[in-house]
Order: structure tokens, then sequence, then C-alpha cells
């Protein structure tokens, strides 16, 4: 078992990774705490031992359609007519869907009670019930709607993940390929806790550094802007559908090749990507059929960039990833057609 911190002054917090770690909950519950919520879905086989403490069970929708203002809006009535009050505590137990969701009513109810995670998908270990973006999807977009609210403590039960389907389990691992791009090292060289552990270290430190991702933070969504594109557009129906992780290796990808266009990384650590994704088991190709410039609505969210985009890309010089703006429609045609060629030797 491993603890890590995020250090965040006031609001920092512990992180406990290991195998059959789930019931160490209680020893985050303060004294004050009457009643407790318990955010989870039907579907998850995994519970915290809360005998003797007055709690509720809140079973929220599975799929990302569950992020939505009007089950939030459930959800909080729900915990408003329980009784749980400004001293009281919301627990989420579930992946990214049920983190996001449970810490965006937390972060709302009576403007703001604490919360604390147990996450049981690879991807909530490794990202989704860290750092304290909560938030909740609008038909306009995803994520919309949230706020930056930092729970009080997140479990990370391992022994959980024994359960998760094999596609989801492997969509966490797209998250964790990102890692290796920031410093991780191999982390197939690792047992499955000190890998999350690894993961977990590095984004505590990056949000213990700028917990509003206003600088450094950016970078660990490397291999999200085209990743983003390509879920998207599976979901939209104008390709296969991808889970968020195998979309992320593919974004890793593409990343890789971006960067070598535009002549800041040499084969070698284009080939690196290609090596860390496969060694994953993870799809490395772009989607059959999909057209580049279909892409351009997702990648230029901003309206006023039309034409310039932004993305995190791995530079030599700099030694690491890098914010880089103003990346061009015609630089991602390159890069695109480049990765349509294949694999470089
Ligand atoms: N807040 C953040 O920083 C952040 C970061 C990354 C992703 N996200 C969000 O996370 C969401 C995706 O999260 P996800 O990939 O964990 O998906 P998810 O929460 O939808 O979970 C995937 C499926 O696995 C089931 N499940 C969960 N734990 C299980 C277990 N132990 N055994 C069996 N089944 C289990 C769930 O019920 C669901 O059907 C997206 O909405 C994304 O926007 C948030």
């Amino acid at each position: 078992m491993e603890t890590i911190r995020v250090e965040l002054a006031e609001r920092s917090y512990p992180i406990v990774i290991g195998a059959e770690v789930l019931d160490q909950v209680r020893d985050f519950i303060p004294a004050e705490v009457a009643k407790i919520a318990v955010v989870t879905q039907e579907n998850i086989p995994h519970r915290p031992d809360l005998e003797g403490l007055d709690f509720r069970v809140f079973t929220v929708p599975d799929g990302e359609d569950a992020k939505s203002m009007s089950v939030a809006a459930e959800l909080a009535e729900g915990v408003a007519e329980f009784g749980l009050s400004r001293s009281d505590l919301v627990v989420a137990v579930g992946g990214g869907v049920v983190t996001d969701l449970a810490g965006f009513v937390a972060s709302v109810y009576y403007r703001g009670i604490r919360y604390l995670n147990v996450a049981t998908t690879l991807l909530a270990q490794v990202d989704a019930a860290i750092g304290g973006k909560t938030g909740v999807n609008l038909p306009a977009g995803k994520n919309l709607v949230g706020s930056f609210w930092q729970p009080s403590a997140v479990i990370c039960d391992v022994s959980t993940l024994s359960t998760l389907n094999p596609r989801e389990y492997s969509s966490g691992l797209g998250e964790m390929a990102k890692y290796e791009f920031l410093g991780s090292g191999r982390l197939d060289a690792r047992d499955l806790e000190s890998a999350v552990a690894r993961c977990v270290a590095i984004k505590a430190a990056y949000v213990s550094r700028d917990e509003r991702e206003g600088g450094k933070r950016a970078l660990l969504n490397y291999g999200h802007t085209m990743g983003h594109a390509i879920e998207a557009l599976g979901l939209a129906g104008k390709s296969e559908h991808l889970y968020h992780g195998e979309a992320v290796a593919i974004g890793l990808v593409f990343a890789a090749h971006l960067a070598h266009s535009l002549g800041r990384i040499g084969y070698n650590e284009l080939n690196a990507h290609y090596e860390v994704v496969e060694r994953m088991g993870l799809p490395r190709w772009l989607p059959e059929g999909l057209d580049v410039e279909e892409t351009f609505p997702y990648l230029e969210r901003d309206k006023k960039a039309m034409g310039s985009m932004t993305f995190v890309l791995e530079s030599a010089a700099a030694d690491g990833l890098e914010v880089v703006r103003g990346v061009s429609r015609e630089d991602v045609r390159r890069a695109w057609a480049e990765m349509l060629d294949g694999r470089p030797r």
C-alpha cells in the first residue's frame, strides 16, 4: 500500500493505492459527519463497508449520459431528501462518470460539501478521480458545466479492477500510456499497484503545482487533442466507436507524427510512441475511412482560433512536452497523411 498526497495547502489530500484498501474509507470520515451519501452505479460490485454509519446508496445511470444536469439535479434532490447537511459527506464509488458527477453535486450542494472518491476503474485511478475537476455535459459539449472542487481523499483499490470488462481496462491503459511520456519510465516493468502509484504520483505533482490548469497541468492532456476529436467522431457515427483511452492512444501517436513533421522530434522519439502504445495492446492506427477535414471543428473549439490549433507536443530541444499554439490545418493534414502512410522504420 502507498499513500501519495496532493499538496494544496488547506485543500491537500491523500490518495491511497493498494489491494483490498476499499474499507480504508472509514479512516477518512471526520467525526462531525452524521450522514453519508454513497453515489455509485448498479453494476459496480464494490462498496466500502460503512456498517454502523448512517448512509444511503444513490445509484445513477450507467454511461456518459449520466453526466447531465438532470441527473445532477435528481441526485441533489435525493441527498437533500435524505437530510445531508453542510458538514456531511458524499462518497463516490465508481469510474470517471460517477466521480465527475458526484464531485460536481458535492461542489454545489450547500455551496460545497466534502466528498471522497473511491475509484473503481483504471482510468479513474490514474486520472479522473484525482485533481478536483468535476463536471457534467451539456448537449452543446462535454464537461461544459463543472467546477474545481478537490476531494478530501481518494482510494484506489486495485483489486476492484479485476471485475472491469477488458475493454474498459484497456481504455485505462490508454491514459497510462500517456504517463510514459511524462517521465514515469516503463510501467509494464512494475506490478499493477506500483504502476498505478507511479501515474498517481505524476498527476498529483502536476495538480499540486497548477491546480487550475493555468500552466503545466495542461501537459496532462498529451494525446487528448486529436484523441478527443477521434472519440467524438466515433460517437457521432462517422467512424468506429472507440473508448476514451483507445482514442487517446491514437492521439498520442498522432501528436508524435505532428511533432516529427514540425521537426521537433526525430524518428527515435516517433517510434517510441508506437512502441509504448503497441506494448500496451492499444490501437495505433487512424480509424478507417475518417477524413482529417472532419476533425477541424473539434480541434478548433475556440471559434476565434479557426485555422490555428493548440497541441501538447514533444520537443527534443525542450527535452519533454510543451504546449504548442498556432498549429495550422496544413500542419495537421501533413501529419495525418504521414500517419496514414504507415509506421516509419
Ligand atoms: N475529472 C477528470 O479529471 C477526468 C479525467 C479523465 C476522464 N474523466 C471523465 O471520466 C469519464 C470516463 O470514466 P471511466 O472510463 O472510468 O468510465 P465509466 O465511469 O463510465 O466506467 C466504465 C464502466 O465500468 C463500470 N465499472 C466501474 N467500475 C467497475 C468495476 N470495478 N467493475 C465492473 N464495472 C465497473 C461502470 O459502471 C461503467 O459501466 C468521462 O466522463 C470523462 O470525461 C474525467
